[in-house]
């Protein structure tokens, strides 16, 4: 019975300890693999500016430094990608031919990489690929209650990924990633990511990694009305709300001779563009000092929000170098499944609320009162009867999805007709009583 035990422990034992190396050292391995992901994070060496020449997919999109990374061309299942070769039929093979190979034509990574570099990668190449189809399948099969994977997450990766895998804003949510791009992300389990001390689990064993796959692909997706109205305020002034730098310089798709061209900052928010009501050119903003003759972003409605942020983060926008990754999603969640039509509103020719000032003056007192104050005077710059009397668009917007940077709270999941209707009493408040 106790040998049986014994037995039993030592098998266990050994499926969770098998190494995935045959050979080479694994420190090496792994920093191979975090080189395969992205070299030029890896080892703070500069990609160059144009496109790797062995790339000839060019019509696909890929960014320039991409082209330059192995996974991009010979895939996260390391079985090849756009039409090239896999690299599976180089394991087990001769490591320093594999280092001299990655200075050939087809790579060019001579000057860009060191020998000890190339030397990880090739030990990576030789051997550190893993079979993903397998890893996959085995993760699949795997039920993450019975794994302690959980436990893993809470004490290993929470610190920095939160215990739901939402809290880095610099990378979609670990469930989403693990629902999505499964080869990717056992990769990034097995070596680490690039450049930064997250830990690898690769000596733990393939079992280990299944289960933490199969325990990541439960973690949630982001919140969506959250994600919405964060993107509202994000649309109102990201540069407050992220609490980033304001930019110096004004944006290149503002018109130099518009009223606000000299006040750089403002040139970058998207309602000074696009408009409160969304509407840009055919709105509120069609005439007057906030004229620039841009179009709205009202048609975009329902468009697919990835769709959306390649537009902010193309040379059009430019908004991939100053925002993160979760900030461009909620921006582009907002302008897919956020906007609403103002004009249910407020009567865009007189900027008069539809709403009902008797209801209005009610919720007003139980929602808003506590910190504006019953006569619209508190906490805010402007007075509340002035800003709806004079702005109610932007007014509007706010009551939709809160301020920028603040506690204000977003009521676009409440009726809209309240909405309209705060804004009504809101028009009658007067600034001098
Ligand atoms: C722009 C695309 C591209 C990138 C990036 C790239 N390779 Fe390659 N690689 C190729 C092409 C093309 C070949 C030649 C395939 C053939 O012979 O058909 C190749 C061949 C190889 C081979 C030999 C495969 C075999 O079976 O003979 C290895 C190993 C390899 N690459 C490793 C790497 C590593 C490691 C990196 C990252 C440092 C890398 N490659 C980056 C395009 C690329
Ligand atoms: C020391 C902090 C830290 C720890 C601990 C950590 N990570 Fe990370 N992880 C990061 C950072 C930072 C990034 C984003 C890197 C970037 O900027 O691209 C990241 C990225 C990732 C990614 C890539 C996501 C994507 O979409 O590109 C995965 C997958 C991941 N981590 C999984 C894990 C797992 C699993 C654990 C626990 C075993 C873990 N991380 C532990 C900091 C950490
Ligand atoms: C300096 C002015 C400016 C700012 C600031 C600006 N945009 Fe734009 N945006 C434009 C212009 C110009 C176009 C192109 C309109 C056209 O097609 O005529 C555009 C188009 C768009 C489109 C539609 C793209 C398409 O495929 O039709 C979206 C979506 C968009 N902007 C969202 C945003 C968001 C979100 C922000 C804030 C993060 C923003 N914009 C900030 C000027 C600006
Ligand atoms: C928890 C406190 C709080 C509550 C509750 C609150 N607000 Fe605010 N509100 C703020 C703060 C703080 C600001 C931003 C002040 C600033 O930076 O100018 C603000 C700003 C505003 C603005 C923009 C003013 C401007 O000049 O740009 C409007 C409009 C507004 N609130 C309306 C409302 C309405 C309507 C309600 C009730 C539905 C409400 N707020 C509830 C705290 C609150």
């Amino acid at each position: 019975m106790a040998l049986k035990a014994l037995v039993t422990a030592v098998a266990l034992l050994t499926i969770f300890m098998a190494p995935l190396a045959t050979a080479g050292d694994s420190a090496s391995l792994v920093r191979g693999g975090r080189l395969y992901d992205n070299w030029s994070l890896e080892s703070r060496g500069r990609s160059p500016n144009h496109p790797n020449p062995a790339f000839k997919a060019q019509q696909l999109g890929v960014a320039v430094q991409d082209t330059w990374r192995c996974a991009e061309c010979h895939g996260w299942d390391y079985k090849g990608n756009h039409g090239i070769k896999g690299i599976g039929g180089r394991q087990k093979s001769d490591p320093v031919a594999i280092a001299a190979l990655l200075k050939d034509a087809n790579h060019g990574y001579g000057e860009l990489l060191s020998d000890a570099d190339r030397l990880d990668l090739a030990n990576f190449v030789v051997s550190g690929q893993t079979e993903m189809r397998q890893l996959l399948d085995l993760a699949l099969r795997t039920k993450p209650a019975q794994a302690n994977a959980d436990k893993v997450f809470a004490t290993v990766c929470a610190n920095c990924h939160g215990l739901d895998g939402t809290r880095l804003r610099q990378v979609p949510p670990l469930g989403d990633a693990a629902r999505q791009r499964p080869y990717e992300v056992l990769h990034v389990a097995l070596n680490g990511h690039p450049g930064g001390n997250m830990p690898a689990l690769r000596t733990l064993g393939e079992e280990t990694v299944a289960k933490m796959l199969a325990y990541l692909q439960t973690l949630p997706s982001i919140n969506l009305v959250a994600s919405i109205a964060n993107g509202g305020r994000l649309y109102d002034d990201w540069q407050v709300h992220t609490g980033g730098q304001r930019q110096a310089l004004p944006h290149p798709a503002y018109p130099p001779k518009a009223y606000y061209a000299s006040a750089a900052s403002e040139t970058w928010r998207c309602k000074e563009c696009h408009g409160w009501d969304y509407k840009g050119n055919q709105g509120q903003y069609g005439s007057g000092t906030h004229a620039t003759g841009i179009k709205g972003v009202r048609a975009l409605a329902g468009t697919d929000p990835g769709k959306i942020m390649v537009t902010l983060q193309s040379s059009s926008h430019l908004f991939g170098a100053v925002l993160k990754h979760r900030d461009l999603q909620d921006l582009a969640n907002f302008v897919s499944y956020g906007q609403i039509d103002m004009d249910s509103m407020i009567d865009a020719r007189t900027g008069l609320s539809r709403g009902d000032t008797t209801r209005g003056a009610a919720h007003y007192r139980s929602m808003c009162a506590g910190c504006h104050g019953l006569e619209g005077r508190f906490v805010a710059k402007r007075h509340m009867g002035r800003v709806a009397r004079e702005d109610p668009w932007h007014a509007a917007h706010n009551m939709l999805n809160g301020h920028p940077d603040d506690t204000m709270p977003a009521l676009r999941e409440i009726d809209p007709k309240a909405i309209s209707d705060i804004l009504a009493h809101m028009q009658t408040l007067q600034e001098r009583r």
